[in-house]
């Protein structure tokens, strides 16, 4: 098997709600005060289809060949620049979603597709690409630190 990342397609669209499907789910368990289930996609037809019309945002698929399965994705999206005139001026892209399906984790993928994601970013002109990730994500978190990702911020909550 070997792996292409390539932009999505809406003819991807069934894949990619099933892949968005597993991380909504991962999400619902380990966070059900945040995350409800649903029924049908969270995401539509229109939506994907506005992020890939839109030269700002990008879906990345992961492919496997000669299956020609799709079994990752990312979802890149722009970040409007800071109104505090003491930011210094930066072009961010935001890593909004990243999904390895289930039995293809830990092969390298996920890393391809962060790989693939920060070319994208920097064909942007980006100067940063930024994630944020459930602190109960604790896989995630060292996935991202090991490709390079640092925290910056520790967003925080609590029931009012
Ligand atoms: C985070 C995620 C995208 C990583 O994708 P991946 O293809 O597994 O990534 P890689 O194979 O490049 O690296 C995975 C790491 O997990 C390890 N790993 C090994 N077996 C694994 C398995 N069965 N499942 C997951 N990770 C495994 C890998 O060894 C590697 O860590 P290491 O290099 O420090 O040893 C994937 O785990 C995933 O889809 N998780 C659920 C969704 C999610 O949490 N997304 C991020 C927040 S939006």
């Amino acid at each position: 098997m070997s792996i292409h990342v390539r932009p999505a397609t809406l003819g991807d669209y069934h894949a990619l709600c099933a892949l968005f499907e597993e991380l909504d789910e991962f999400h619902h368990q380990a966070r059900p005060d945040f995350f409800r289930p649903l029924e049908g996609p969270a995401r539509t037809w229109e939506q994907i289809g506005q992020w890939l019309a839109d030269p700002d945002s990008t879906v990345l698929v992961a492919e496997a060949t000669p299956e020609a399965e799709v079994i990752g994705l990312a979802v890149l999206l722009p970040r409007p620049p800071s109104p505090f005139a003491g930011a210094v001026p930066r072009k961010v892209v935001v890593l909004d979603t990243l999904v390895v399906r289930a039995d293809r984790r830990g092969r390298g993928i996920g890393a391809k597709l962060t790989a693939a994601s920060m070319e994208w970013a920097r064909g942007q002109g980006a100067s940063h690409v930024e994630l944020g990730v459930h602190a109960v994500n604790r896989h995630a978190l060292r996935f991202y630190e090991r490709l390079g990702f640092a925290v910056s911020v520790n967003w925080m909550s609590r029931a009012a």
